[in-house]
């Protein structure tokens, strides 16, 4: 039998990238699957409502969480199947995302090099579909394991049925209605597997990646190379969170019509835009956010950070005092009030706010 810790009034500030003071009322360490499938047994427990807390790289905590928090922390890498094209490679949800890259490329499987650097866990790799430098988390996805919380039962969804979006997945969506397909809520990863490519070929399109090349004088880059220059333009651009807190990028890049963007740009004809396949195209909301004078600012303890517009950060190291929740959200509200103003777009938030 399953024996579950309840931890109680468990400190988050170390459990969320932001660096935001809050307590969880209950924690629960999730090591194993059997271990969701004993809280499911105990349902006085889930009573309050739960929360998923992977590597707290995409949440924002507005105050303490009365809900039961549930720790991921399943671990575990290994290859567990291969077919002509692919090497099958399964990590536990609870596995750092950044270390699983690294070890995938060390073990000679490319494929994930674009990806390196990303804060977070496995497990929440899926959920908003992690994409950077030209690659999405389902161009390298095959499968995953996760449990019904409210049968208990495990099951496997592959990509088509994880619904993968633009930072978007069956796990970010509750069903609306009956018939809709949502499992925000309803069921936890627990694995996920990794199809990567056995002829491998670089995904060099994205032009921070071409100007790091040319700089490097590089042409034919291996996989470590790539990994290496991606962990290079990230550190020069992005904040460390174990140095200056912050979620990674704290809006979504809008997608819009042909329509609404040739309008936009007739009134701002640098905005810097990206066609989309099926004739959308999304905007650049860094580059919105920081035409509308944004980048460096700062409200109370929470800014924007000076390299980047797009990424929210936690002014702690400077001003002595952890930014609140609530600061980070009147700071994004503002942002999102400047950028409706100018260019008639709302940006969505891509972290949960809890
Ligand atoms: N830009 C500015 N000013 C800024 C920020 C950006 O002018 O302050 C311009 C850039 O010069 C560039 C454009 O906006 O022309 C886009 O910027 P960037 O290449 O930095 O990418 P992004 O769209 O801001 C997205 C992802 C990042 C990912 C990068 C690289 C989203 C929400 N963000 O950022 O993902 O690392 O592309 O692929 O899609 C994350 O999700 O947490 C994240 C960091």
């Amino acid at each position: 039998m399953t024996i579950l810790r309840i931890e109680h009034n468990v400190a988050l500030d170390d459990y969320n990238t932001f660096g935001i003071a809050a307590r969880a009322r209950e924690l629960v360490r999730v090591r194993s699957a059997a271990d969701l499938q004993a809280l499911v047994e105990q349902p006085a427990l889930l009573r309050p409502g739960w929360i998923v807390l992977g590597g707290g790289s995409n949440v924002v905590l507005t105050g303490d969480v009365g809900k039961l928090v549930l720790k991921m922390e399943v671990m575990g890498k290994q290859l567990v199947g291969e077919d002509d094209k692919h090497w099958i490679v399964q990590a536990g949800a609870g596995e750092n995302w950044h270390g699983f890259v690294a070890w995938t490329l060390q073990q000679g499987w490319s494929g994930l090099e674009n990806l390196a650097l990303i804060p977070g866990v496995v497990g929440s790799s899926p959920v908003q579909n992690i994409g950077a430098y030209g690659i999405e988390l389902q161009d390298r996805f095959h499968s995953l394991e996760a449990v019904d919380m409210e049968t208990g039962r495990i099951f496997t969804l592959d990509a088509a049925q994880c619904g993968f979006g633009y930072r978007d997945s069956v796990f970010k969506h509750t069903p609306a209605r009956a018939g809709d397909y949502g499992l925000a809520g309803k069921a936890i990863i627990t694995h996920v597997r990794f199809a990567l490519p056995k002829v491998w070929k670089p995904e060099l399109d994205y032009l921070d990646l071409q100007r790091k090349m040319q700089e490097l004088g590089l042409h034919d880059p291996t996989a470590q190379q790539v990994f290496d220059m991606v962990v290079a333009i990230r550190s020069a651009k992005l904040p460390n969170p174990a140095e200056i807190g912050n979620a990674g990028s704290f809006f979504k890049n809008p997608v819009v019509s042909q329509e609404v963007c040739d309008d936009i740009i007739s009134r701002e004809p640098k905005i810097v835009h990206y066609p989309m396949p099926d004739g959308t195209v999304k905007l650049a909301a860094g580059w919105m956010i920081d035409a509308c004078g944004w980048r460096g600012k700062s409200m109370g303890n929470a800014g924007v950070y000076s390299k980047q517009a797009l990424v929210l950060v936690n002014r702690y190291p400077e001003t002595g005092v952890r930014a609140t929740g609530g600061e980070v959200m009147t700071l994004a509200g503002a942002i999102q009030t400047s950028v409706y103003e100018r260019f008639g777009i709302r940006l969505e938030p891509e972290p949960v706010v809890l």
